[in-house]
This record gives C-alpha cells, sequence and structure tokens, in this order.
C-alpha cells in the first residue's frame, strides 16, 4: 500500500499508546419534567438517578494491536470510546492517547486519532464524498502529495470511484461507511476507534471492510480499537479481547484463550446409513452425548480433554454404519453468549 506511515503529532515512541486507568463515567438521568421548561426545572432539581455507565475500567493498548471492545448492548462500549476521543469527560480516572489527555488536548488529539461510529456518519450530508475528503485535508493540513497518495490508495481499496462525486445523503450504507473510514484516516492517524463499523452491511461489504482495516492495521502499524457485535469481525480481526457488562471489564486477554477455557466441548456430527436410524433411537457411544438428532443426521457432543476426535470415531464407528462425518468446532459467538449471560469465570470454564 502507498501511503506513508503515520505522522504521529508528538511523543511516545515505545510503551502503550492507549493507557486507561480506573476510568469512571455516570450520567444524571432526571426523573422530572421534559421538554424545555423541565430542562430547565430539571437543572435545580435533585430528582435524578445515576446511570454508572463505566465502572473503574483499566487497560492498556500497545501500538498496532487491534483490540476487539466487546459487550452486551447498553454495556459502556461508546461511552468508553468517547471518553476515549475526548467527546466526553470521565467521572474519575484517568486516560492518555498516545500520550495526550484527550479532555484537555482535544485538538491535538483529533490529529492523532482517527473515529467512526457505524450509526452515524461524520461526513458532510450534503456534499459529494470527494469534497468532505478536501474539508478535511484542509482541517488537517495534509500535505497535498500525501493527500493525494492516500486518496489514491483508499479509492483503490475502498472501490471509493464509482460514488466519489455522489452527496452523502444519496450513499448506501455500505458506500457510506467506506467513505466514513475513508475519511477517518485521511490525516494518517496513528489510532483508528470503530464503534460498530460492520454494522447493517451484507456479507460481502463487511468481508471487504475487514480486509481494508487488516491492511491499514499491517502496512501503516494503525492501533485500533473496535467495537461490534459481529463475532466474525472479531475471529478476523483481533487477537486480544476486552468484554464489558455493566459498566465492568470482565475480560482482558487472548481471543484463543477464550476458546481453550469454554470451547474443550466439540460436536461429532454423524449421517448413518438411512436403514440403522428407523426409530430415532438416539445413538449410545461411551464418552459423547447425543444433544440433537434429524433423522439420520445426529449431534454428538464430547469433551475434547476426555477423548479424541480420532477415538470417539473409531467407537461411533464400530457400533454404527455411517456414510458422513465432520467435526464442530465451538463457535465464539456461542461462547460469548454464554460469557454475557452467566460472566467470565475461567475456573468453570475450564
Ligand atoms: N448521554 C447519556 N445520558 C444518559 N445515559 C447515557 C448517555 N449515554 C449513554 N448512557 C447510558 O450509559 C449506558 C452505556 O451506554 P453505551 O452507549 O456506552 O453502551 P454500548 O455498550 O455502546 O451499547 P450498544 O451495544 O447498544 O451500542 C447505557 O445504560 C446508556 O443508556
Ligand atoms: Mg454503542
Amino acid at each position: 500500500m502507498q501511503v506513508q506511515p503515520a505522522r504521529s503529532v508528538q511523543i511516545t515512541t515505545h510503551g502503550p499508546v492507549i493507557r486507561v486507568s480506573d476510568l469512571n463515567k455516570s450520567f444524571k438521568v432526571y426523573h422530572g419534567r421534559k421538554g424545555f421548561l423541565g430542562t430547565i426545572t430539571n437543572f435545580f432539581s435533585n430528582d435524578y438517578k445515576l446511570v454508572e455507565a463505566v465502572k473503574n475500567i483499566s487497560f492498556e493498548v500497545g501500538r498496532g494491536e487491534i483490540l476487539g471492545y466487546l459487550g452486551p448492548n447498553g454495556a459502556g462500549k461508546s461511552t468508553s470510546i468517547k471518553m476515549l476521543t475526548g467527546i466526553l469527560t470521565p467521572s474519575s480516572g484517568e486516560v492518555r492517547v498516545n500520550g495526550l489527555n484527550p479532555q484537555s488536548n482535544r485538538r491535538e488529539n483529533a490529529r492523532q486519532i482517527g473515529v467512526v461510529f457505524g450509526q452515524r456518519t461524520q461526513l458532510w450530508w450534503d456534499l459529494p464524498l470527494i469534497d468532505s475528503f478536501e474539508l478535511l485535508r484542509h482541517i488537517y493540513k495534509v500535505p497535498a502529495d500525501r493527500y493525494r497518495r492516500n486518496l489514491d490508495t483508499f479509492r483503490e481499496l475502498l472501490d471509493l470511484d464509482s460514488f466519489i462525486n455522489t452527496p452523502v445523503r444519496q450513499l448506501s450504507l455500505g458506500q457510506r461507511m467506506r467513505g466514513d473510514i475513508a475519511a477517518a484516516l485521511m490525516h494518517n492517524p496513528v489510532i483508528l476507534f470503530l464503534d460498530e463499523p460492520t454494522i447493517g452491511l451484507d456479507v460481502v461489504a463487511k468481508e471487504r471492510l475487514r480486509n481494508f482495516i487488516r491492511a491499514i492495521n499491517k502496512e501503516q502499524d494503525v492501533t485500533i480499537l473496535l467495537t461490534t457485535h459481529d463475532m466474525s469481525d472479531i475471529e478476523q480481526l483481533c487477537k486480544r479481547l476486552i468484554i464489558i457488562d455493566k459498566g465492568s471489564l470482565i475480560y482482558d486477554g487472548g481471543l484463543d484463550q477464550i476458546r481453550r477455557l469454554y470451547g474443550k466441548y466439540r460436536t461429532l456430527v454423524v449421517d448413518l446409513e438411512s436403514d440403522t436410524f428407523a426409530n430415532n433411537v438416539p445413538l449410545e457411544v461411551p464418552d459423547a452425548v447425543e444433544i440433537k438428532g434429524e433423522g439420520p443426521r445426529r449431534w454428538l457432543q464430547f469433551n475434547r480433554e476426555a477423548i479424541s476426535a480420532a477415538a470417539l470415531i473409531g467407537q461411533v464407528a464400530a457400533r454404527y454404519p455411517l456414510q458422513d462425518l465432520s467435526i464442530e468446532e465451538p463457535e465464539i459467538e456461542a461462547i460469548i453468549r454464554q460469557i454475557y449471560e452467566e460472566g467470565f469465570d475461567a475456573k468453570r470454564a475450564g
């Protein structure tokens, strides 16, 4: 890719690029009157509830990492990102982004980060996409040659040409998202915050975006913090995850570690020969349990620490005539759902 190395504004060349310590954010939600008068009276009112959106979160992100920032709806992901990008001020705790405090150095911080909120565009709604890019070039004072190179790269990798002269309001969701990501990177930020960048995109568009994110990370060493509800995004992009729930951090570690801890069960799917499943009797095999049966197709769950797949296949084949078989890996989606529902419990997982 023909993009120049990111020009960091100043500061650190070593150590973590993002450092979050004991971060908290509470919102006052007033119960009182609605509307303008309500806002005035509520301002002086004590009738509010405190929503603790982020509670005592600490973590660090190293240069060049892609960190998946996960959690169920309302967990506090977007609130965290807003504090990291300087949009919101923490109630307490400390944030350093490439050495800067994002709130007190909002301008400088803006130069070193790129932000995409999938739910709403940062582009100028009435202008053609290319005009948004030009405006950003001026706002961030991107040198002409670098801008040209970046634009060429993004046009190619994100396939922008067919709609680059179209007003943003007329773009499809997938086109707009590609435009948004290009815009967020036009000034060569060293850190990119992506809040649900693949929301609402079709599978092809998602794939294209993931490839682009991977390329930008690899070739420009851009550090990326990604929130998403799409586990395929996580599987394809992130080695490390943070999971938050109700404002608190419940997991910080590798994706493979989660898989190892939670993924001890696998499923052997077998297709029996048609004359052997007459009355749908569940198969009986030591070390495995039939968890589902549809005619000749049976799903046998087994603990891979107790028996190997090969040994189990041998056992099944010795008892039943088989036509076909396959092994299903534990799906990360199911694992994450379980963690959302039950919390993270390394002991139970193991
Ligand atoms: N400006 C605000 N005023 C009051 N409460 C807020 C505000 N912004 C967020 N909250 C509350 O803080 C909590 C966390 O919200 P946040 O948007 O960070 O969640 P999220 O993890 O991004 O969820 P989602 O996956 O749905 O995007 C929620 O309970 C939300 O209602
Ligand atoms: Mg959110």
